[in-house]
């Protein structure tokens, strides 16, 4: 009874699930008549969703955020590959946001300021050592200003994202002249410092966009602006320092390149051009959590598509903090954003010259867009980003199946199984009950291989895991699939809301979740009834992520069918909306 969970439960769409329902997929095309009434509770539960997330924000700015099972935590900032023998993949975890203890533990503001945190979630792996972990040094957060400042400059903000037509022009002739015959225009940056997320307890980082002529010195760490008149966002010293790894982690921020912006007082003192490149650059870190796949796509994919995407491929990426490995991995999602190989910022000797660029990557929220005047003036959504991806991976499917159409087709359900923790102890039983109901069904582990494993996700209509990065797969989905989320024991609404439900909507998915009991959780046979993961988990959750990942993460589940039953029902009802 203290569990919301139950009670959530009840509020699922389509009510009570003791409405006896014949098992047949005939009788998902008699139901036709219920969408209306699905479509009622499924807006009842945005609004729940909204409501919980948006009062347990502050709570959960405590949690921290790092989190690797495979490799530890010094490994993580290393140019390494992953360690693991195991697909680290889609094997890891959401993990929420980290305490920010702000201010170095000075302030004693940092609770009442959640979005200022430094912002983490879903994290790693498990098997991760966090009791090493340093504390969070405070988020910064200042720029205030520069970010106002941003604001009022909408429209050249926007143009400044595009390669300025005058300097497209220009260009032919600078090249034969690496830009030692400097350009005169005066140099520009804008950056994006305004990190907080109004009501979301995660920071973003600094994004800068530099317009003139602009020199790029791997080897410095460098980018170079000639400007003449200093103006811009520099500090004293001319420079502007930033961390360009999408996602702004006090944690894991010190293990990013530290880049340089300098403003040069002019060309004769900026590096001569070894290259001029005819389209904009893109500079950013692949340090952090990559190699998580949940990470993978909010800390660089997403926002690597929100910032470039407008480019059609024209432009070229420098990337910091670089794994071949990584860059292997993504290389069909890094052909579609770019037509030009990627240059290796921690490697390359040379000095690259443009006349527009990038330092950072703009960010939403994980696997969450929406439109933004200055960080998304385009209005892209996951759905857009849903369709690039199908595109590079050439996933032909961008609608389930309709049912009915092929005679004997019968829709398909993807269950992802977990090795690790949160196991479906009775993913046999629940996939034998789909099958009854008339679903093809097909189980499988996420692993390394996101190309194969994406088509098998493309292929399915309906996807059911247990909350887990796994569910990260949904962006393979075809639009209006359905997703089906367990969530396990101990009041992880927020983060199976914010992680994947929220996102799952943003992506025009259907979205359905379970909320495991008492009795369906392994925990029942670790801990007794008056522990407090079953009295008050809220407080386990209050008392840090260790708490967090030593008991409430570290569970299977088991469903109850009798209780399931109605939901795998539903998502053949969705299939149908
Ligand atoms: C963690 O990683 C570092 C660097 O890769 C390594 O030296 C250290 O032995 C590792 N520690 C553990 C406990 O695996
Ligand atoms: C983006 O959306 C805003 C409203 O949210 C609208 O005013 C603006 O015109 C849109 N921009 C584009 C490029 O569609
Ligand atoms: C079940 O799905 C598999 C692919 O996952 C497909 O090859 C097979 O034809 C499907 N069977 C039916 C009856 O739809
Ligand atoms: C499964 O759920 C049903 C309906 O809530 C309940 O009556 C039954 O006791 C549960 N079974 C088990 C084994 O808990």
């Amino acid at each position: 009874m203290t569990s919301t969970a139950y009670s959530r439960q009840s509020k699922l769409p389509g009510g009570g699930g003791e409405r006896r329902l014949p098992p047949r997929l005939m009788r998902g095309l008699a139901s036709k008549i219920e969408p209306k009434k699905l479509g009622v509770g499924l807006i009842a539960g945005c609004c729940l969703a909204l409501l919980t997330y948006v009062s347990l924000a502050k709570l959960f700015a405590i949690y921290s955020p790092v989190f690797a099972s495979t490799a530890n935590t010094s490994a993580l900032m290393q140019n390494s590959p992953p360690t693991a023998s195991k697909p680290s993949v889609p094997e890891t975890e959401a993990i929420p946001p980290q305490e920010t203890l702000a201010g170095g533990g000075g302030g004693g503001n940092a609770v009442d300021l959640p979005e200022a945190a430094g912002s983490e979630e879903p994290g790693l792996p498990e098997a991760v050592t966090r009791k090493d972990m340093p504390v969070a040094a405070d988020s910064d957060e200042p720029g205030l200003p520069e970010a106002l400042r941003r604001k009022d400059d909408g429209e050249n903000a926007a143009a400044a994202s595009e390669p300025k037509p005058s300097s497209k022009e220009g260009e032919g002739e600078q090249k034969q002249n690496g830009g030692a015959a400097a350009a005169a225009g005066e140099g520009k940056m804008t950056c994006d410092e305004n990190g907080v997320d109004e009501g979301f307890p995660y920071a973003r980082p600094t994004v800068c966009e530099l317009s003139g002529d602009i020199r790029v010195s791997p080897k410095q760490k460098t980018v170079y602006l000639v400007n003449p008149s200093g103006a811009g966002g520099f500090d004293e010293g001319g420079e502007k320092r930033l961390r360009p790894y999408a996602r702004k982690d006090d944690f894991l921020l010190p293990g990013v390149t530290e880049v340089t912006v300098k403003s040069s007082p002019s060309a004769a003192v900026a590096p001569e051009c070894t290259k001029q490149h005819a389209v904009p650059a893109v500079l950013f870190s692949i340090a952090g959590y990559t190699d998580n796949f949940f990470h993978d796509m909010t800390d660089a994919m997403v926002p690597l598509f929100l910032t470039a995407s407008h480019l059609k491929g024209e432009v070229q990426l420098l990337i910091t903090n670089y794994k071949p490995w990584w860059v292997q991995k993504y290389t069909p999602l890094l052909r579609k954003l770019s037509n030009y190989p990627v240059i290796n910022f921690d490697e390359d000797a040379g000095v690259h010259c443009f006349r527009a660029g990038f330092v950072g990557l703009y960010r939403d929220r994980d696997l969450i867009l929406s439109p933004h005047p200055t960080r998304n003036p385009r209005n892209y959504t996951m759905v857009d980003f849903n369709r690039f991806v199908r595109g590079a991976l050439a996933l032909p499917r961008d609608r389930p199946s309709v049912l009915g159409e092929e005679p004997g087709m019968r829709p398909r359900m993807l269950i992802i199984s977990r090795a690790g923790t949160r196991k479906l102890l009775n993913l046999d039983e629940v996939a034998a009950a789909a099958a009854e109901l008339g679903f093809n069904v097909t189980v499988a582990e996420a692993g390394a291989d996101v190309p194969a494993f994406a088509a098998q996700v493309n292929a399915a209509d309906v996807l059911l895991a247990v909350h887990g990065a796994g569910l990260t797969n949904q962006i393979f989905l075809p639009t209006r699939g359905v997703v089906v989320q367990i969530v396990p024991w101990g009041k992880m609404d927020w983060m199976a809301t914010n992680f994947y439900g929220r996102p799952a909507r943003g992506m025009q998915l259907r979205y359905l979740e379970y909320y495991v009991g008492e009795e369906e959780t392994s925990l029942k046979d670790k801990y007794p009834r008056e522990h407090t993961v079953f009295r008050d988990p809220m407080a386990l959750h209050k008392q840090g992520w260790q708490a967090l990942a030593e008991i409430v993460m570290k569970q299977d589940v088991s469903v109850n069918l009798t209780r399931f039953r109605p939901f795998l029902l539903q998502a053949l009802d969705k299939l149908q909306e």
